[in-house]
């Protein structure tokens, strides 16, 4: 199948500029040898770009997003710029800007590794915790007092649990992940739509469990998970905890999709690593991921498949970047990924 992708690439900060570069010698043999053809959009987004402009990337930049066929990111994040600038001028904006409603976080045992699971963590992406209204009154004084308010809607909850409800494979387990005992005006809410998307499908398994309860379960035993649907911030922190479980941050991967509209940013869940960039030693294989995750999400799953079969390949013959306790660079790692493709 010929034809040709145009994706956006915003590599972003710190190692985020180091691992990209892998990803996308690996997207470019991919579709060579699956027989079609990729065009990258570089796009100098990020804290550099803030040091000149003020902004961490231009106001067109959402159409930009929108107008690929998706879009691959690496990490934002530089010690020199506030933290909440570099997350809500980009990452977090072009989440809500573009409605990508859903963050899929897939979570598996590293091939080779004791202990086998594969869960995939539904992260309701453009509400709940993360909506950003809030302040700060009477600043600096005794009375100094801050607000930060959740939103949840109906609408919002739905979707991203319908969505899950059906990513659960044959004979799985949906796992709707709250606190509504202490927080019942939200979390209730959710366990009330979820109990209706649920009656839509009357086949699936699913549970309802509190998110510490949650943590716990995943330490102990992850194997019981196969699909989890979770708010923004539950999901964030849940993800973290699922790359620890596979032993490294550097391999997860995530995508930020909206289904409807098409459009979708694909990027690995660590940040922007400011204590190892520029060394070249970090993990590429969660851009690689990402990578593979954006293939599916432009049809191309043979290509995904490669790319993802190469990953595994790389791992069970123990080559390791540093966080894995080995001592292979970043370059290195996709030289190995390329060679396991060809
Ligand atoms: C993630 C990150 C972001 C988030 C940060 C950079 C704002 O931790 O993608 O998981 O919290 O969503
Ligand atoms: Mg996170």
């Amino acid at each position: 199948m010929a034809g040709r992708h145009r994706i956006c690439v915003i590599p972003g900060d710190g190692v985020g500029a180091e691992v990209i570069p892998q990803a996308l010698r690996v997207l470019d043999a991919a579709a060579a040898a699956c027989g079609f053809g990729l065009e990258f959009d570089q796009r100098p987004w990020g804290s550099a770009y803030f040091r000149e402009h003020c902004l961490m990337m231009p106001p067109d930049a959402a159409q930009v997003v929108a107008d690929a066929d998706a879009t691959l990111f690496g990490a934002v994040g530089s010690p020199d710029v506030p933290d909440a600038i570099t997350a809500w001028g980009l990452i977090l904006s072009l989440r809500q800007q573009l409605e990508l409603y859903l963050n899929l976080r897939p979570v598996r045992a590293v091939p080779g590794a004791a202990g086998g699971f594969a869960m995939l963590i539904v992260r309701e992406n453009t509400e709940g915790e993360y909506v950003g209204t809030g302040g700060r009154l009477y600043a600096g004084t005794d009375s100094e007092t801050a607000t930060h308010t959740s939103v949840f809607t109906r609408r919002g909850i739905e979707r991203a649990v319908d969505y899950a409800f059906r990513a659960v494979p044959e004979g799985g387990l949906l796992t709707s992940v709250t606190k509504s005992n202490a927080l019942p005006h939200t979390m209730g809410l959710w366990d009330e739509v979820t109990a209706e998307v649920a009656a839509r499908h009357p086949d699936t398994r699913w549970e309802r469990m509190h998110v510490d309860a949650v943590a716990y379960q995943m330490v102990r035993a992850p194997e019981r998970f196969d699909v989890l649907v979770a708010s923004n911030l539950f999901g964030d922190i849940l993800s973290d905890l699922g790359a620890g479980l596979q032993g490294t941050l550097g391999l997860a991967a995530s995508g930020n999709v909206n289904p409807q509209s098409g459009v979708g940013i694909f990027e690995p869940i660590h940040g922007s690593a400011p204590d190892i960039a520029g060394r070249g030693v970090a993990n590429p294989l969660g851009a690689i991921n990402s990578a593979a995750m954006l293939l599916d999400h432009i049809g191309r799953a043979d290509a995904a498949e490669l790319v993802r079969a190469a990953v595994d390949a790389t791992l069970s013959a123990r080559i390791t970047p540093a966080d894995l306790g080995g001592r292979h660079s970043t370059r290195e790692m996709g030289d190995a990924v390329l060679e396991r493709m060809a």
